[in-house]
């Protein structure tokens, strides 16, 4: 057992003995180390200000992860190096994308500049495909807000430095800091602090089983993107906090013939490829997700365990049919995903349960599948209204239905009144899916709220339903899903 959070700083390591487990990694940054070019703009993931990079190892890779040190508590930085904004220069030479920043006049405010370099850092040192173009700059920067209307220069700056091999110091220093990564990372269980107020990060799912047992009302933290609020919106006092970061198995991505499996720590970056290769809406939908940061760390598990009934993953698994996998102690269980939703933010989970996996069943040569995601602004914000659907066809025929909607009741959950009125519809008469879409209004009564009123959710709801049906049907529409070419290869694939 270790009792000492562990992470690197230009290439030594700082060790935390007596932090609070709420301490952020920028708490640590600025009142403990000082280091103030990294700043605070709201505190809750959404501006970027605070970004900065954790080069850690994942597997035999060295990869360079952009997080908001905001909401990261500086527990989870534990084996990985913390860099930050006054790490890039090389005295008096500034990195690639500062000087690119700089000559196409890209460094605006002082709050926001610092997560803008690193953001780009980050991207610099992405791994291959490097194709780069304006669209993928301007999916990375989502999460890096600027209010002065300055994006065009720093887009510049990101197309002009980021888009070639890293050359930087920091990649000639790569297999040094991967020994010393090594060396950092260790197979010991972390606790630091007292049975009454700790952070612990168990490394097997024994060890994660028996400290849940032992402390069945601690908090589970995976990558804090909702937590982190908590503590930092909320001003929760969290004394007991177990990270799941570093217990082996639960990162696992299974991709079988079926289905795929995806452990609770699976990252939302990481489940991305496997989400779009079963469908192109689910990639769409995990592009909208938050923004790069919060995609780096936030995890598939925390979006289901979190139990938001606007959170984008439910809906669209529940429609796929997953079953969500949940350990106590070492008593394992299964359940159908729409199952373990109760009530508002209330889940089929006993204290020191935990989510072990989510596996997901691919689509079958005659299911179709489309999800919407709707909200005020297209990037980095949370749903209104999020509807995904798929059906089974017998030819043109619908025989079997799975509807599932978020921002439309206290839960995610499925339409199943609408759902039995698709059942032997034919695509080819669409006046006939005016019955599942009147029938809408028997499975929901939304609420009104800051995001969207009750009336809009259920027009919306509507809408959504309605043009999926109409493009499963065959006739093509303008923007998210174009039958054509996807379709084809879809059909082909089957
Ligand atoms: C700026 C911003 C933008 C966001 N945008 C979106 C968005 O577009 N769509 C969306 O759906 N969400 C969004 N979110 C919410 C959040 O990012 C997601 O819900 C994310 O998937 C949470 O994962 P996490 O690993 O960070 O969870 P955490 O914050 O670590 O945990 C969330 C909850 O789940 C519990 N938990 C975590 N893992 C487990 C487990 N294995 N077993 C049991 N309990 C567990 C925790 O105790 C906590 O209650 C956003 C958040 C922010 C800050
Ligand atoms: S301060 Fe805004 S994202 Fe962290
Ligand atoms: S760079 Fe700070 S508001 Fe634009």
């Amino acid at each position: 057992m270790r009792g000492d959070i562990r992470f690197l700083r230009r290439g030594r390591p700082v060790r935390l003995t007596a932090a609070s487990p709420t301490l952020t990694l920028l708490d640590y940054l600025r009142l403990q180390e000082r280091a103030t070019g990294t700043k605070e703009g709201c505190a809750e993931g959404d501006c970027g200000a605070c970004t900065v990079v954790l080069r850690r190892l994942r597997g035999e890779r060295v990869v360079y992860e952009p997080v908001n040190a905001c909401i990261l508590l500086a527990g989870q930085a534990d084996g990985a190096e913390v860099i930050t904004v006054e790490d890039l220069a090389d005295g008096d030479t500034l990195h690639p994308v500062q000087q690119a920043l700089v000559d196409r006049h890209g460094s605006q405010c002082g709050f926001c500049t610092p997560g803008f370099v690193m953001a780009l850092f980050a991207l610099y040192h992405a791994p291959a495909p490097r194709a780069l173009d304006r669209a993928r700059v301007n999916d990375w920067l989502a999460g890096n807000l600027c209010r002065c209307t300055g994006y065009r220069p720093i887009v510049e700056a990101a197309l002009a430095s980021c888009a070639g091999a890293p050359s930087d110091r920091f990649a000639a220093q790569e297999e040094e800091s991967r020994h010393a990564l090594q060396r950092l990372a260790g197979n010991d269980d972390l606790f630091v602090g007292t049975p009454e107020r700790f952070f612990a990060a168990p490394t097997s799912l024994a060890a994660l089983g028996q400290l849940c047992a032992e402390h069945p009302d601690a908090t589970l933290v995976a990558g804090a993107t909702d937590v982190g609020l908590w503590i930092t919106k909320g001003l929760r006092d969290l004394p007991r906090i177990i990270w799941l970061g570093r217990v082996r198995g639960l990162d696992v991505i299974d991709d079988g013939r079926d289905a795929v499996g995806f452990g609770a720590c699976v990252t939302l970056v990481a489940a991305t490829p496997h989400l779009a290769a079963i469908d192109p809406d689910l990639g769409e939908l995990m592009r909208r997700f938050a923004g790069t940061q919060i995609r780096t760390t936030g995890t598939v598990g925390g979006n289901i365990a979190n139990g938001s009934p606007i959170g984008d993953l439910p809906p669209a698994l529940i429609a796929l049919g997953a079953t969500v996998a949940l350990q106590h102690g070492e008593t394992p269980r299964s359940l159908p995903l729409e199952s373990f939703f109760l009530a508002y933010r209330k889940q089929d989970r006993r204290e020191g349960e935990f989510v072990r996996m989510v596996r997901v069943p691919k689509l079958a040569a005659n299911e179709r599948f489309r999800c919407f995601k709707i909200t005020k602004r297209f990037d980095e914000d949370i749903s209104a209204v999020m509807g995904a659907f798929k059906l089974r066809l017998d030819g043109r025929r619908i025989v079997g239905a799975r509807l599932a909607y978020g921002g439309m009741a206290e839960i995610p959950k499925r339409a199943r009144a609408a759902e039995r009125q698709l059942i032997e519809v034919s695509l080819d008469r669409p006046e006939s899916f005016a019955g599942t879409l009147a029938a809408l209004a028997e499975d929901f009564t939304p609420i009104s709220d800051q995001r969207a009123s009750a009336r809009y959710r259920l027009d919306v709801a509507r809408a959504i339903l309605r043009r999926a049906l109409t493009e499963i049907a065959g006739a093509p529409t303008s923007t998210t899903r174009i039958v054509g070419r996807r379709e084809a290869v879809h059909d082909g694939a089957g």
